[in-house]
């Protein structure tokens, strides 16, 4: 295989986890229950029946994962910390113990020079706000920002990059519209506050962590390049404004994109809250979509096509490198100058075989070369995070999916770095 082109300096280049992914030790030293608790607990909903219970045991071998990554030679590591184990209630009292876990953690990864990159939100949302009304009510917007201000009065001394949200797009839908992530609600149309009260949160905990010291602060949103099939350009840019716009219009431009602007939700002063300049982007990037017109009597204004003609991954999801370019080139189009540096912090693909993922690498190297394109042409692209360090819990589909750089054995919690690993290690080697 072709050596990668070289990427600018001071690149960053990284691994991303999950909490309620990798911990496990969901009952232990005070941590709340999270909707991902109750969700995986109940029959039917994840895949075999499968629970983050235990996990990879990330909480309890957390040292050993740190050395995984001083050997892989990563400058950065994009975590989540758990809500629950910081405010087991969502709210009040501080769990000492849950902050001491990530005080630790990143002391151990700075000693090994890499960089925490913490992400305070990855859809794990305390049991107890969820009774309340979840992301259905403004007041959890509230509730982020004082968790936000907790975590940064701990660790944010030793703290340059803070992710707020992990695809608000993905937790609004899949959580609240179509039901097949927790909390597992079936409102459709209905779930627009939750992308609302999600931007709210990102915008007030951006202002909080901004007061606590210079770091850069970002959102991640998880977007895709829309096409449309055959001529249903409709179809298609609904489908954009729906699951990019929505997202990145209020946060870059301060406005909703048509469909949602002047929801009764969006109070005065909102939008100026919600638009706060971020220093950076984050961007999850997996596969294009195909759109096309929604059949008669449908819920949804658009209905997705299956990408046919190109591989796929062990999930089924079309492998095509070159939408992270047309992505990246596309939104530089659209936002101009009011598009930040952009860092990828999830790209990834799961694999069927153990160790041995000659797939995986393709699938890397492709998205690599298609990322340094799109830098070529303009894009100001500052950091690169695979996902995902471990095999994991994959949410819905629970431990059938493995998108680890490392193979985990959940049976003895052996892990054994994959073909991937390696490989990507001489990519970072050859990078400095
Ligand atoms: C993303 C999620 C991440 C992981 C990957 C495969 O949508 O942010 O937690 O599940 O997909």
């Amino acid at each position: 295989m072709a050596a990668l082109p070289s990427f600018p300096p001071g690149f960053l280049w990284g691994v991303s986890t999950a909490a309620y992914q990798i911990e496990g030790a969901v009952r232990e030293d005070g941590r709340g229950p999270s909707i991902w608790d109750t969700f995986s607990h109940t029959p039917g909903r994840v895949r075999d029946g499968d629970t983050g219970d235990v996990a990879c045991d990330h909480y309890h071998r957390w040292a050993q994962d740190v050395e995984l990554l001083a050997e892989l030679g990563v400058s950065a590591y994009r975590f989540s910390i758990a809500w629950p184990r910081v405010q087991p209630a969502g709210a009040g009292p501080v769990n000492g113990a849950g902050l001491d876990f990530y005080d630790r953690l990143v002391d151990a990864l700075l000693a090994r020079g890499i960089a925490p990159v913490p992400t305070l939100f990855h859809w794990d949302l305390p049991q107890a706000l969820e009774d309340a009304g979840g992301w259905l009510s403004r007041e959890t917007s509230y509730r982020f920002a004082d968790y936000a201000a907790v975590v940064a009065d701990r660790i944010g001394d030793r703290i340059s990059r803070w992710i707020t949200l992990n695809e608000p797009v993905v937790h609004m839908a899949q959580g609240y519209a179509f039901g097949t992530h927790a909390p597992g609600r079936t409102l459709l149309m209905d779930a627009l506050p939750v992308a609302h009260h999600q931007l709210l949160g990102h915008g007030l905990a951006m202002r909080a962590l901004r007061t606590r010291g210079g770091a850069e602060v970002m959102i991640t949103n998880n977007c895709t390049p829309v096409r449309a099939a055959g001529d249903d350009l409709a179809a298609a840019e609904v489908y954009d404004a729906f699951h990019n716009r929505l997202f990145l219009d209020p946060v870059l431009r301060g406005e909703y994109p048509p469909f949602a602007a002047d929801a009764d939700f969006v109070r005065d002063g909102d939008m100026e809250v919600i638009a706060t300049p971020m220093d950076a982007l984050g961007l999850n990037y997996y596969n294009p979509t195909l759109v096309k017109a929604a059949p008669e009597g449908s819920p949804l204004p658009f209905e997705t096509v299956d990408i046919e003609g190109v591989p796929r991954t062990a999930f089924g999801w079309p492998v095509v490198p070159d939408g992270l370019r047309e992505l990246l080139v596309g939104l530089r189009e659209r936002y101009a100058g009011l598009l930040p540096p952009v860092y990828i912090t999830e790209n990834g693909c799961s694999t069927a075989g153990p160790v041995h993922d000659a797939d995986r690498i393709d699938y890397l190297d492709g998205h690599l070369r298609a990322l340094h394109a799109a830098i070529e042409a303009g894009v100001d692209v500052r950091g690169y995070f695979v996902w995902s360090l471990l095999d994991n819990f994959e949410w819905a589909e629970g431990y059938s999916q493995r998108f680890g750089l490392v193979h985990v054995d959940y049976e003895t919690q052996r892990r054994t770095p994959r073909d991937s690993f390696a490989w990507f290690r001489a990519v970072l080697a050859g990078q400095r």
